[in-house]
């Protein structure tokens, strides 16, 4: 067999502690798959005197992580820190400039520097490898950038926080109000002690735009990407939601049309019986459409140490064979320029959820609003009687623009009857 392929590994939480109990673990099995041993010979973390549950004696220890990229002895560096600047940023230059491949779960640092990142790689003929960025343990970005490499894809789009959907499902299951089940995930360590990347949908929207850069060819475009959270959906919109046939889940959803590609982020509302409604709990799931293929779902584990260890693993496996690709699936002279679509562009269905004053003439002062704005409807749902008080009235649109959907709900927010913002969540076909 050939010499071990030497790696250095910066970051030793979840996901690095994964990757190296991997190695260890499957280590006969890594070396026969990639045709060498992979070894890993230096780390770096910030607290060298942490118990990580796993012997490091033997191992280098680097202070500074960025360090790493100038080590001889090291043939790939993987980034498991974290973050789009600081350190994470600079060790990923620092080893491709150096002309070492790059492993990262980043899918911050990628989505907000792919570009520049994937023209220095390919400047320097290196690899810039990140399976574990998307999906956690879901071969993702293989099945887009290689599986489905002679396809045209059209659209691209899942779950892809397993935090939200964790949250989602149990508000769901439990009847729970958000910041409830939200303080349990964080105690439960599903959520981050700020959670504002995951619930925010901003995790979701630097997974998206790498997907989107991937299916469709073009450059990540993060900025581009439409981004809403979780934190407007109650336990009623849920319970409404179920009564009117559809689940509520965060979706990252990209397309490719004509006129350009949109690429949004946001609460949905799809039907129950589709796919991806029943994926539930800290599961992700990814569908892909492509011309010739047809549609690809792909469901699993999008975090944790093992099906992100499971990833990263991979890429090492893809560098010791020396297989690889370019970053983006062809070189960065050949990507697409197609304009990205602003979320005005978008028409589909909408539920929407006004809290009402309960008397006489409310609704046909909600259809008047609807109809001067072109909104038509497709059903009306109201529960309870309570004279004089408040009562939710449930309204779902036929298909309409999102400006003109803008346009009702402002005037809806002004109407004296209506007590509270309306609730309103876009409905996917699923
Ligand atoms: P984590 O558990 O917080 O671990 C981060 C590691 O990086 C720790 O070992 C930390 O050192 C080290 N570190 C942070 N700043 C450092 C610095 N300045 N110098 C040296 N070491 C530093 O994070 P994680 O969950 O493993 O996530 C790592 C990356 O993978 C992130 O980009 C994340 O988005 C991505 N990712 C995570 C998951 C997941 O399931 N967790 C899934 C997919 C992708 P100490 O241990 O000494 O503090
Ligand atoms: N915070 C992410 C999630 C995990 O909840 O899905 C890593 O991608």
């Amino acid at each position: 067999m050939t010499r071990p392929l030497s790696v250095a590994l910066a970051g030793l939480g979840t996901v690095g502690g994964g990757v190296l109990t991997m190695l260890r673990t499957n280590a006969d099995l890594v070396a026969a798959r990639a045709g060498r041993p992979i070894a890993v010979t230096a780390v770096s973390a910030r607290d060298r005197g942490r118990d990580r549950g796993m012997p490091l004696a033997g191992l280098h220890w680097y202070e500074d992580p960025v360090a790493l990229a100038a080590d001889p002895g090291i043939d790939v560096v993987v980034e498991a820190m974290g973050g789009a600047e600081g350190p994470a940023r600079a060790l990923v230059q620092a080893a491709l400039a150096a002309g070492k491949p790059v492993v990262t779960a980043n899918k911050a640092l990628l989505a907000v520097h792919g570009a520049e990142l994937a023209a220095l790689a390919e400047q320097k003929g290196v690899a810039l490898a990140f399976e574990a960025a998307v999906a956690g343990g879901i071969p993702v970005i293989k099945a887009l950038r290689e599986g489905l490499a002679g396809n045209r894809i059209t659209a691209v789009a899942g779950i892809l926080n397993g935090t939200c959907n964790y949250i989602l499902t149990v508000m769901r299951e439990r009847g729970r109000e958000f910041a409830e089940v939200l303080a349990e995930a964080q105690k439960l360590g599903y959520a981050e002690a700020d959670p504002s990347f995951d619930i925010d949908g901003i995790d979701a929207a630097h997974k998206l735009a790498i997907l989107a850069a991937l299916a469709f060819g073009r450059p990540v475009a993060f900025d581009a990407v439409h981004v809403e959270g979780i934190r407007g959906v109650s336990a009623l919109d849920i319970a409404f939601a179920n009564e009117l046939g559809y689940r509520i889940k965060l979706l990252g959803l990209a397309r490719r049309t004509e006129a350009g590609i949109s690429a949004r982020v946001h609460p949905c509302m799809v039907p129950l019986a589709s796919p991806i409604a029943r994926v539930d709990g800290v599961f992700n799931a990814v569908v892909a459409e492509g011309d010739f293929v047809g549609q690809v779902i792909l469901q699993g584990r999008g975090a944790g140490a093992g099906p992100t260890a499971s990833a990263v693993v991979s890429d090492l496996i893809d560098l010791a064979r020396g297989r690889y690709t370019p970053v983006w699936g062809a070189a960065s002279g050949a990507l697409s320029n197609a304009p990205s679509l602003s979320i005005e562009t978008h028409a589909g269905a909408y539920y929407l959820r006004l809290m009402v004053v309960d008397r006489p003439g409310v609704i046909a002062d909600v259809t008047a609003v609807l109809r001067d704005a072109g909104v038509s409807l497709e059903s009306m749902l109201q529960r309870g009687r309570s004279p004089g008080e408040a009562v939710p009235v449930v309204l779902v649109t036929h298909e309409t623009g999102e400006a003109a959907m803008r346009t009702a709900l402002a005037r809806l927010d002004a109407l004296d009857a209506v007590l509270e913002h309306p609730a309103v969540i876009r409905i996917e076909p699923g």
